[in-house]
């Protein structure tokens, strides 16, 4: 099955990718942490990316596309895919389609999560994730276990997002509603929308999302 996780900064895309993967099998494809990774390596494309992220705007389509399309060849997405802040605009949205239609795949369902702007400020500061094994925290709503130390791996020490700061959230927000936000309607006319309340906590935003497919699946 191949999902999308539709929603701004901070709507849980991330999250429940992560749950769906755990559950599912379905692979994560997150846009956002293929291009962190490259500018944790260095690369040439993670050093260009870099600039544009830090200020919150979006990396142009063609490099997105070409990473995406290369994560689609490799052979673990066998069981399908939960693309995570891909796509961000109507031109990777159709280069999404083709991409699925060159390997005989289809899209099965877009969830849209909605989340109020001031909730999704409050969730991007108050984010953390763990420096070693890369699990998500945040400090109020998703807390470790044992205050300082990472439930998964044991580690005491945690980052924080560069991008996670007050301004460049809002500047974030400006550019998804911008950019991103006409593809509700998109998916919409395509009949594979479907609509989740992301204001409920994280277990009950999971419900929502296992709501929605069975009803595909079904
Ligand atoms: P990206 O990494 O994709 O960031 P984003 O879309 O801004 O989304 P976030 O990761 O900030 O939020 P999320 O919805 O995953 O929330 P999360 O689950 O972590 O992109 C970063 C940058 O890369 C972009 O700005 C752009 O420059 C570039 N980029 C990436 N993809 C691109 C593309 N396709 N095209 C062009 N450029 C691209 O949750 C947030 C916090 O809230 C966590 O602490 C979590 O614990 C908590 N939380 C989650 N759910 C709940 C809940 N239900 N209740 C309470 N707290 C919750």
């Amino acid at each position: 099955m191949n999902l999308i996780l539709l929603g701004p900064p901070g709507a849980g895309k991330g999250t429940q990718a992560k749950i769906l993967e755990e559950q599912h099998g379905f692979k994560q494809l997150s846009t956002g942490d293929m291009l962190r990774a490259a500018v944790t390596a260095g690369t040439a494309q993670g050093l260009r990316a870099k600039t544009i992220m830090d200020r919150g705007d979006l990396v142009s389509d063609d490099v997105i596309i070409a990473i995406v399309d290369e994560r689609l060849s490799k052979p673990d997405v066998s069981k399908g895919v939960v693309f995570d802040g891909f796509p961000r605009t109507p031109a990777q949205a159709d280069a999404l389609d083709k991409m699925l239609a060159a390997r005989g795949q289809k899209l099965d369902a877009v969830i849209e999560i909605k989340v109020d702007d001031e909730a999704l400020v409050k969730r991007i500061v108050g984010r953390f994730t763990c420096a070693k094994c890369g699990q998500g925290y945040h400090s109020e709503f998703a807390k470790p276990k044992k205050t300082g130390i990472c439930d998964v791996c044991g580690s005491t020490e945690f980052t924080r997002r560069v991008d996670d700061t007050e301004k460049t959230v809002r500047d974030r927000l400006q550019v998804y509603n911008k950019q991103t936000a006409p593809l509700v309607a998109y998916y919409h006319g395509q009949g594979n929308l479907h609509v989740i309340d992301g204001m409920a906590d994280i277990a009950d935003v999971t419900r929502e999302v296992e709501a929605v497919i069975s009803r595909v699946k079904a």
